[in-house]
């Protein structure tokens, strides 16, 4: 198959190599990219948020598939131009988008499908905010509506910083002051072609900045695979993904289909086991970042396969998606100052030392370089490089990774010591 992946991050480098590994015969193309990616595919300048310009490369090139990465082309309403033109693309339209895009569509979905979420308020002034958090308590959690990667979200037990992040974000526009859910989190991926789901093994996210899961909230800074706890509490992985499947990703894609936006791509829900049972906390509308790392290298069934037929609408004849018995985890290597002034520009030494090791590959998230032939890469970005282990245990995969990771030189860099740590114990 001739396909296009648009994005740049380490899920996209994630994806490429999935592809790649199915089978050497696709040919692969990828705008913008990045250095890891280009030693995978074949780098193409093709603006990502241009949907003309989209659809006029896939056309000119007989492309088979067009895969979107990030939120930003999707709520600019690329899939919609290239399906206008009967190009099959994995990726809802701009409409559909608006369950990662607004927070506040999100929340009329899901009161409207009677999906299982926290009790959110909008507010529109200070006023609002303080009487939302006098009716829900501490801790607060107010989250700014738009696309904010990650960082438009705060749950504090400060007030003062509950209202300082609150003020920041309502010239943009009304926030939600939600309720403060409590329990581990899950990030469970489903497949749509607008009618049918398949669901992909779970995985968790660590979003905090440091060990413990302190510091602030990021775009995530490591993930793993499955999630072995989760058969203690619902018997097996699969009866908890049965349950979502039909209280959350059902619910939610025949109400977009009633509402003639049909939501055809990646429906990411990011859950909350709460003692009361499981909440929605957030949708997305594309692969998730880090946890795509973690969950391709596990799939067995080819992720082509899979793509293809939810962009044509044939997700019915797909059997369920095979995994392996092999664990994964990934670890995110920072740049200095990353979430909030991350530091760019320096040199990244030691990537093949920590490629050498056992199960180990390093997924680019922000590279670029050399500058000079047999130099060394340079970071563009705050997420710049993803080790991901792939491993028997997680004990061994643990290992792998940070044996890996330590092998890496960037000045100032930081990651987390403690990605699966309490699931290798
Ligand atoms: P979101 O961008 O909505 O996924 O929020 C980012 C992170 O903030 C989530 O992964 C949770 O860790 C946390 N969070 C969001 N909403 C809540 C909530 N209602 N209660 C507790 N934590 C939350
Ligand atoms: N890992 C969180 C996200 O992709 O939004």
């Amino acid at each position: 198959m001739k396909i296009l992946v648009l994005g740049s991050g380490a899920r996209e480098h994630a994806i490429i190599l999935a592809l790649k590994d199915e089978s050497a015969d696709h040919e692969l193309f990828v705008s913008p990219g990045n250095a890891g990616i280009a030693q995978d595919a074949t780098l193409v300048a093709v603006d990502q948020l241009d949907g003309g310009a989209v659809t006029t490369f896939a056309n000119e090139n007989s492309i088979d598939l067009v895969i979107i990465g990030p939120e930003a082309p999707l709520v600019a309403g690329v899939a919609d131009a290239l399906r206008e033109r009967g190009i099959p693309v994995f990726g809802p339209g701009k409409a559909a988008a608006q369950l990662e895009g607004s927070k506040a569509f999100a929340k009329r979905v899901m009161d409207a499908a009677s999906v299982p979420t926290g009790r959110a308020v909008r507010a529109a002034s200070i006023a609002d905010v303080e009487a939302a958090f006098d009716d829900l308590g501490a801790p607060y959690v107010v989250k700014a509506d738009g696309l904010a990667a990650g960082k438009g979200v705060i749950v504090t037990s400060d007030r003062a910083e509950a209202l300082a992040h609150a003020t920041h974000y309502l010239p943009d526009g009304p926030v939600l002051v939600e309720e403060f859910l409590s329990g581990p989190e899950v990030s469970l991926f489903f497949l749509s072609d607008g009618d049918t789901v398949r669901a992909l093994s779970p995985a968790q996210d660590f979003k905090r900045a440091y060990d413990n899961d302190e510091g602030p909230n990021t775009g995530g800074m490591g993930a793993y695979s499955p999630l072995p706890w989760l058969a203690e509490q619902f018997g097996s992985e699969q009866s908890f993904v049965s349950l979502v499947t039909e209280q959350v990703a059902l619910p939610v894609i025949r109400q977009l289909d009633a509402e003639g936006t049909p939501f055809i791509g990646l429906l990411y829900a990011g859950l909350i086991l709460t003692d009361q049972g499981v909440r929605v906390i957030e949708f997305n509308a594309r692969f998730g970042d880090p946890e795509t790392q973690v969950v391709l290298p596990r799939l067995v069934t080819p992720l082509s396969e899979l793509l293809f037929a939810a962009a044509s609408g044939t997700l019915e004849d797909q059997p369920e998606p095979v995994f392996s018995d092999d664990v994964a985890i990934t670890v995110v290597l920072a740049s200095e100052g990353y979430p909030e002034a991350p530091q760019t520009g320096r040199q990244i030494s030691g990537l093949a030392a920590a490629a050498a090791v056992e199960g180990v590959r390093i997924v680019h998230a922000a590279t670029a370089g050399p500058d000079a032939p047999g130099g060394d890469l340079v970071a563009t970005g705050g997420r710049v490089l993803n080790v991901v282990s792939v491993g028997t245990d997680f004990a061994s995969a643990r290992a792998q990774a940070y044996d890996a990771i330590g092998r890496i030189t960037l000045d100032g860099a930081h990651f987390r010591s403690d990605i699966a740590a309490r699931v290798a114990e």
